[in-house]
């Protein structure tokens, strides 16, 4: 650890020699240069202070070997008297100031209405894998820390700033982004991203970035179903499986922004953080703000390869407990068979067929509290209601131990129903602008978090439920977007903190919850896949997907949920037909989809032949031995339901010693051949077992080589539409 200007020159070469040498895989610096490498499993990052003091950007893609490569900075010249040489700058973390015309990373105004920013490099810090850079502003003491964590092991950096008021006046910050990100200089790059609406996230979007701004965002005070704070670049060449693609994701769950443009001088920048709308965040003399963590990374590998980096990445390192994280159990869900009718007698009956199943974790969704017999009253109201459950939640969950299931609870702790009592207590608690009508969405209203005495409600009903009762989980549900975001209570220039203060109060609870209950679990859920993203993943264990649990649209929307998430925080449930656009596909085909993900069955058991419980039993015991390789391997897609008539996905264990292969036909026509179904990610030496799960494969061998299978292929006779198979590969010794 050091900081360069506050040592002598002599000390400091020996100190580069100790830090480099301790950090010779990840942090590399030059101190007559002043320039700095990052390097990690498939990537590098330089940058370096320029001649004026200003931190720019040099380089991010492949590996690079050694810092000596690169050229001295020479001096640029403006172009013209419109084009100014700071439109060739790729200042890492730009201030609003100056002649700066493209996204800045921080736009402020202090109180006596100086809105320059320009930042200029102080000192840094390095720690291990932790680099830590000062800039200030060139005239007072405007402050901004740059955090860099280089992940050694992944193709993946973390940065995030802190901005603080050294200042004696107040200041106003209008932007604090995260970071700006710089490609090579260049034409031809894609954007991919997810959007969407309510059931029907993630849909995958490909398009070519052109001169302008894209800006993905949400304003909606959650993540939203609309656009997932995600991105791939890649330079127009890349595939599935080749070729470079950057990526990255915000940690942030509130409004958040990502721009991605590209210059008129052929210059791609993506910046992100807080959302810039409705945005204005005061700082006091000494106060701090620390923006969300953006993650980003490049790999060789095409979007498969990015995929695979994000998925190892969040299991290991964003999600509670990392690694060491246990398996998805298999969940049973009442939601769709039961909505807000629930009771004692009929949860207990759902619970003794599931366990039959051999599901593992039962849980009791919507209804079950307050007077919640609908969407219009109840909200906020977090006692167990009486006549549904006289003896309180005990029997029941005791029930559900009994058969040898851990037991969950649906709770949606962040809305009131204007029919709670707890609105008739408190109307003021709901985000509002006093005078302005309130608009109700589902029939209910925004808590707002941001005050200090509902969030601290939120967290005591939560920690009563889960301090009397033996609940193992909560699904934390989120059922609206948010509208008339005001907060009376705080003096004006502090009302629009709450877009940040809310999300900050609500990780809080979160953390707290976790940790004073150290094995409590909780699923993301906001009608569904309305707030994905890492920040919310660093406090749940898995994610409702979507509330379209229709297996063939699911193809789809998991497709684009594996873009950027792992597919072990994906919960996939199988359901009954038709379901709700009408469709109707063989339970075969519903299991296997949602057996790419984390299993769940949310289906009304109690119309379930004893054919279909003996079928789902058989597909539950498969689930079980297959798990460790759909959830902690590696995804490979090998054919996408967005351009084939055919949907197939390959999971493979880390050590290669299991593969498993998923194929879904969508509408055959007469007389297609089979396609060659080319697998990836097996050891080319190996044998391999090959068991089909009901004779489909074409190969009859019964063992075949990695090699084969990889160059050669297989085929599955896939006749019918709506037709599926699977085939499972364990690798012999
Ligand atoms: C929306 C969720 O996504 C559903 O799964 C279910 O929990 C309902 N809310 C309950 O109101």
């Amino acid at each position: 650890m050091h900081r360069s200007t506050a040592v002598p020159p002599s000390l400091l070469t020996c100190l580069l020699v100790f830090a480099t040498s301790l950090t010779a895989q990840s942090i590399q610096y030059d101190e007559g240069r002043k320039l700095w490498l990052f390097s990690n499993e498939q990537s590098s990052y330089a940058m370096e202070v320029g001649p004026q003091g200003e931190l720019e950007h040099l380089y991010w893609g492949p590996s690079l070997p050694r810092i000596q490569d690169f050229p001295p900075a020479a001096p640029r010249r403006d172009i013209s008297s419109f084009d100014p040489h700071q439109m060739l700058d790729n200042q890492e973390y730009p201030g609003w100031g100056g002649p700066l015309y493209e996204e800045p990373a921080l736009k402020i105004t202090r109180q006596d209405g100086d809105r320059d920013l320009v930042l200029r490099y102080v000192s840094h810090r390095i720690q291990q894998d932790d680099l830590e850079i000062e800039l200030t502003d060139i005239r007072d003491p405007v402050e901004v820390t740059l955090h860099y964590r280089v992940y050694p092991r992944y193709s993946i950096l973390r940065r995030y700033a802190t901005i603080r008021n050294g200042t004696a006046q107040q200041l106003t910050i209008e932007s604090a982004q995260s970071a700006a990100w710089y490609l090579p200089p260049g034409e031809g790059y894609r954007l991919t991203y997810l959007s969407g609406r309510w059931a029907g996230e993630d849909q995958i979007n490909r398009e070519p970035i052109h001169t302008g701004m894209k800006v993905l965002e949400s304003r909606k005070g959650h993540t939203s179903h609309n656009l997932n704070p995600w991105f791939a670049i890649d330079a127009g060449d890349a595939t599935e499986e080749t070729g470079g693609v950057w990526f990255g994701g915000l940690a942030w769950s509130g409004n958040w922004r990502i721009t991605i443009e590209q210059t008129p001088y052929q210059q791609v920048r993506i910046t992100g953080g807080f959302n810039t709308f409705d945005f204005a965040y005061s700082l006091r003399p000494g106060e701090a703000l620390d923006t969300p963590a953006f993650f980003a990374g490049f790999n060789t590998n095409g979007f498969g390869g990015a995929s695979r980096a994000m998925h190892r990445f969040e299991r290991d390192q964003i999600v509670p407990g990392g690694a060491k994280s246990r398996l998805r159990p298999v969940l049973y869900n009442s939601w769709e068979a039961t909505e807000f009718n629930v009771n004692q007698a009929a949860q207990e009956g759902l619970a003794d067929k599931a366990a039959k199943l051999g599901v593992e974790l039962f849980v009791m969704d919507d209804g079950w509290f307050g007077k919640r017999n609908n969407d219009r009253a109840g909200l906020g109201d977090w006692y167990v209601s009486p006549q549904k459950f006289p003896n309180g939640l005990k029997p029941l969950i005791d029930h559900v131990n009994g058969l040898g299931m851990d037991f969950g609870l649906w709770v949606e702790p962040e809305m009131v129903n204007p029919d709670s009592d707890l609105y008739r207590k408190h109307p003021d608690w709901v985000l509002n602008f006093p005078s302005r009508p309130r608009s109700e969405l589902r029939n209910q209203l925004v808590l707002n978090l941001a005050r200090p005495e509902v969030k601290e409600y939120v967290f005591n009903f939560l920690d009563k439920l889960a301090s009397d009762y033996h609940i193992k989980y909560f699904k934390w549900d989120m059922n609206r977007s948010f509208s008339e975001p005001g907060w009376p209570e705080v003096a004006a220039p502090d009302q629009k903190k709450v877009w940040v203060e809310y999300v900050r109060n609500l990780y809080d609870i979160m953390d707290r919850l976790r940790a004073k209950h150290r094995e409590l679990e909780i699923e993301g859920c906001s009608g569904g896949g309305g707030r994905i993203d890492l920040g919310i993943l660093q406090r749940v264990d898995i994610i409702w997907t979507s509330d379209d649990t229709e297996a063939f649209d699911r193809l789809r929307i998991q497709e684009g949920f594996t873009q950027a998430y792992a597919p072990k925080l994906m919960s996939a449930w199988v359901t009954d037909v038709p379901n709700m656009n009408g469709r109707s596909t063989p339970l075969q085909f519903r299991f296997l989809v949602a057996m790419q993900g984390a299993l769940g069955i949310g289906a009304n058991l109690n119309r379930w032949s004893q054919e279909d419980m003996t079928f789902a039993a058989k597909m539950i015991a498969l689930y079980k031995q297959i798990r460790p390789t759909i959830q902690d391997g590696n995804l490979y897609r090998l054919r996408s339901p967005r351009t084939d008539g055919l949907a197939a996905n390959q999971y493979v264990s880390a050590d290669a010693k299991q593969s498993v292969l998923f194929v879904f036909r969508h509408s055959q026509q007469f007389n297609t051949p089979a396609p060659t179904l080319l697998l990836r990610g097996l050891e080319p030496g190996a044998r391999y077992r090959i068991t089909c799960i009901d004779g489909k494969l074409r190969e009859k061998q019964p063992e075949l080589t990695g090699a084969y299978l990889m160059s050669s292929g297989i085929h599955v006779n896939l006749r019918n539409d709506y037709d599926s198979t699977a085939v499972v590969l364990d690798r012999l010794e």
